[in-house]
């Protein structure tokens, strides 16, 4: 049996993920023939959607996301759009599942189903329940589920609960596209495949961490289901907590799902909390109004897409994160995020102090390790060098080593996201994916944010669309005598 003759049932299959990220994906794992022939996708939702209008809209989302455009391929593209299907499943009729039984079992491969569920959480526990009533789940299946896992603690540790009744914890995959990026994995090469950061790394060295994902577009036609969310529950529960549990962690004693998850939950668990009064003063909400970016007027949250009814969901944070063991002890985290910035980009920037005695008479820059992620990767040392000039004088400057992935590696054979964690799942490989503790303590974590936000009805600011948020996420560094650093400031 060859393991990658699997099918993959997509649930929301016509929605924004599927369109956006999940069929360019898998569109990219064709291009490099990564896709067994008997593997196919079958799109799922309520919606009554033809397989022939399926595939026309995968293919109007592939010219758009894919990496590389399809109509250069028509072959390849053909044979991609041949792999797909599309049945009308509501998630509480179970005729429906049995149809979807009876459609699984008239397309080839091994019997091996992976179930993505790109759908709210609350369908997550109704869609397993009747796959499992009508004989859809066995020991080779596995359960792709998206963030956010619930709503809160409670609501995460319920859905975690009653999907384990139907799949096994090892087969189900929780999945954070944040994990699949290369610049993310390569955190765990740079910190421990190389000797000379890790003894700098914690508290005699760095002074303070800065992690920003700034994302230009707005919320658009997701208002109403973001709405409901909200950027600490969207980003910072997830994706960024992630990113600073890898640059957070202690070395792990080996390279697999366990030890990983290990490592990742104890940084979680010394995370202090932010709650009572702390919320007001180590965390910034923030919303956009109307604005402009690069010429364009752009609308406020509230008069977006398609629920354009007053709310205050904060379309931004950030935090100022204290983390209370050996290593990080006096050493802040400032996390921040938020949508209609006034650019994409996201950036991990360690700080490191300054030099302890200086022979110089000039003022000297401390070293900054800038890691990357988007929109290309790269891992950059800011040093202090010795400016080349005749007269032999002194002339410090701060310069970049750089190391861009892109220059380095055919960008084409970068794997986004997605691509790589869908891989992943399809050969049964979970390192990069998340367990159910690590979600459960994260948001043990985020909840007290949100009790104090709500306690002490912390207002959400109004930032102008295009900018970077409001002045208060900038008096949040101020306070403590530091600043964010912005794109592509050195
Ligand atoms: C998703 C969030 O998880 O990540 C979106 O739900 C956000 O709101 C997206 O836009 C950002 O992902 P990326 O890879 O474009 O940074």
């Amino acid at each position: 049996i060859n393991e990658k003759a699997c099918n993959l049932i997509l649930f929301g299959g016509n929605g924004d993920l599927s369109y956006r990220k999940l069929l360019p994906a898998l569109f990219n794992l064709e291009r490099k023939e990564m896709l067994h022939d008997d593997l196919n996708i079958i799109g799922c939702s309520r919606t009554e959607l033809s397989d022939e209008v399926f595939q026309s809209e995968a293919l109007e989302g592939l010219k758009e996301n894919a990496t590389s455009n399809p109509d250069e391929s028509p072959e390849i593209t053909q044979r991609f759009l041949n792999r797909l299907s599309f049945l009308s499943v509501d998630a509480s009729d179970t005729n429906d599942f049995q149809q979807l039984k009876q459609h699984l079992s008239s397309l080839k491969g091994n019997g091996c189903h992976i179930y993505y569920l790109a759908t709210p959480p609350g369908l997550f526990v109704p869609i397993c329940q009747h796959l499992e009533a009508v004989g859809l789940v066995n020991d080779k299946s596995r359960l792709i589920i998206e963030k956010p896992i619930g709503y809160n603690l409670d609501s995460s540790i319920e859905i975690n609960d009653q999907v384990a009744a139907v799949f096994a914890e090892d087969n189900i995959y929780r999945i954070d596209h944040y994990m699949g990026k290369s610049a993310v994995q390569n955190l765990l090469a740079l910190r421990f495949a190389n000797v000379m950061f890790e003894p700098l790394w914690n508290q005699n060295y760095i002074d303070h961490v800065q992690i920003t994902v700034s994302e230009s577009v707005g919320v658009g036609n997701r208002k109403s289901f973001y709405d409901n969310v909200g950027a600490l529950r969207d980003m910072v529960q997830n994706h960024l907590l992630q990113l600073l549990a890898l640059i957070a962690m202690e070395p792990p004693t080996h390279l697999n799902p366990e030890a990983l998850k290990h490592e990742k939950i104890k940084v979680f668990r010394s995370l202090r909390p932010i709650e009572g009064k702390r919320t007001k003063y180590n965390t910034v909400r923030g919303q956009y109004s109307a604005g402009e970016l690069d010429g364009e007027s752009l609308p406020a949250y509230n008069q977006e897409g398609d629920n354009p009814k007053p709310s205050n969901t904060e379309s931004f944070v950030a935090l100022k994160v204290d983390i209370d063991n050996w290593r990080w002890s006096g050493v802040p985290f400032y996390l921040r995020t938020g949508k209609r910035l006034s650019s994409r980009y996201a950036e991990i920037d360690i700080q490191f102090k300054e030099i302890h005695h200086s022979i110089f008479k000039l003022p000297t820059k401390a070293n900054r390790l800038i890691i990357r992620l988007q929109p290309k990767d790269s891992i950059q040392l800011m040093l202090m060098n010795q400016e080349p000039n005749l007269s032999g004088a002194v002339n410090l400057v701060s310069d970049p080593l750089n190391l861009s992935f892109t220059d380095q590696y055919d960008p084409a054979d970068i794997p986004k996201g997605y691509e790589r964690l869908l891989y992943d799942c399809i050969i049964g490989d979970p390192t990069l994916f998340m367990s159910r503790y690590e979600v459960e303590e994260a948001w043990r974590w985020t909840d007290t944010i949100l009790a104090g936000w709500e306690e002490f009805d912390v207002p959400v600011l109004y930032y102008p669309a295009g900018s970077m948020g409001p002045d208060a996420a900038e008096q949040l560094l101020a306070k403590d005598g530091r600043k964010w650093f912005n794109n592509n400031e050195h």
